[in-house]
């Protein structure tokens, strides 16, 4: 039996993955976290808010889903990794803001790092254990959002209930509007460089409309390994939850008669934010960090209507013009440099 800890279980990942639970025998939850819902008699153990890792050393759990929003996420990554307990991570703000700790966590650690974003769950099975020099490039897809084929003027006036209509996937609020800016697809290209050690200019981002290809592994001998399926986030949830067996899921098989395939470059002038991401993972230090900081300061104030769709990428631009990168040495300054980035983005958004 598996012990399973869900934090975020209220949430959009949370929800399914009490599904992925409940319909297999070898899981057992045993703790469950949400940030303000009630949430008495999920688990045996529960907790709505404060310090998770409290949670987490009364749980002792075999595995920890981290399926909270945001930098919030961080000290539970920190605490799986550093104990070596599984972590099957969707929380992928922890990674990207705090990739360098994050990896040090798990180095001293030992703790197994199970994707759960859909892309990377798809990657880490292309890749399957490859020696890296074996590797010639990744491509993530993005399904483009719902502008998708807007120009930069088209979207001054664009209202977050427009920006909440994904075309493919139904998502929690936050990670839909970075859809839509494809701010999530800079996060997840930084995500990938410290899940799989590849470099930024070897990882390329391709607009797939109908989400059906996750990922695209290319190797050195000129094969491409894609790893295809509906756009079903119970899939990388069951993955990542009974990995290394692939357990069944009520997810119909894909019929490929009739499937159409295709892929185009993304419009950089119109969504800036994945330009912005791919320079802060390069420039590396603090700056994915303030990316991260700036863009979840940004997107609530655009949920709450304070903030244009087209501020958001001002808000992290100018986030990221104020700081100065430097690497965080422990957790401290990291959020040290979070909080800096939320006070120049709140600033912008005010
Ligand atoms: N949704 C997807 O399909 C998808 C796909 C790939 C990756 N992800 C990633 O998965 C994570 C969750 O996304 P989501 O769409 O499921 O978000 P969501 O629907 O907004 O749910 C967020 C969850 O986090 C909880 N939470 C927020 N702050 C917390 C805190 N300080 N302590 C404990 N729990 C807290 C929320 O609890 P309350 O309900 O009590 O506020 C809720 O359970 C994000 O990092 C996202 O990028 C999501």
């Amino acid at each position: 039996m598996t012990r399973v800890a869900l934090l975020g279980a209220t949430g959009s990942i949370g929800r399914q993955a009490i599904e992925i639970v409940e319909a297999n025998a070898g899981l057992e939850l045993v703790a469950a976290a949400s940030g303000s819902e009630p949430i008495d008699g999920l688990a045996p153990l529960t907790q709505v808010g404060g310090d998770l890792t409290d949670l987490l050393d009364r749980a002792e759990p075999d595995i920890v889903l981290n399926a909270v929003l945001g930098f919030a996420g961080l000290p539970a990554t920190l605490w799986a990794l550093e104990r070596g307990v599984t972590l099957a991570l969707a929380n992928k703000e922890s990674l990207v803001a705090g990739g360098e700790l994050v990896l040090a966590a798990q180095e001293r650690g030992g703790g197994l790092l199970l994707p759960v974003d859909s892309e990377h769950s798809a990657l880490f099975q292309c890749l399957d254990g490859r020696r890296a020099e074996e590797v010639d490039s990744l491509v993530l897809t993005a399904s483009g959002g719902p502008f998708r084929g807007r120009k930069r003027g088209e979207l001054a006036d664009v209202t977050p209930e427009q920006a909440l209509e994904h075309p493919t996937w139904r998502m929690g609020r936050k990670i839909t509007v970075d859809s839509a800016t494809l701010a999530n697809k800079g996060l997840e290209l930084i995500e990938a460089h410290f899940l799989f050690g590849v470099p930024f200019e070897k990882i390329d981002v391709v607009i797939h409309p109908s989400s059906v290809v996750h990922g695209v592994a290319r190797f050195r001998d000129g094969a491409a390994l894609a790893h295809l399926g509906h756009p079903d986030m119970r899939v990388p949830i069951s993955f990542a939850l009974t990995y290394p067996a692939r357990a069944a899921t009520p997810v119909p098989r894909l019929e490929l008669a009739g499937t159409t395939l295709e892929f185009e470059a993304p419009d950089l002038e119109t969504f800036p934010l994945l330009r912005l991401a791919r320079d802060a993972g390069e420039r590396g230090g603090t700056f994915p960090c303030v990316f991260n900081a700036a863009n979840e300061v940004a997107v609530e104030a655009f949920l709450d209507g304070r903030l244009s769709f087209l501020g958001i990428a001002d808000a992290v631009d100018e986030a990221l013009a104020a700081s100065d990168g430097a690497p965080a040495r422990d957790l401290s300054e990291l959020v040290e440099a979070d909080t800096a980035a939320r006070t120049v983005a709140e600033g912008v958004s005010a």
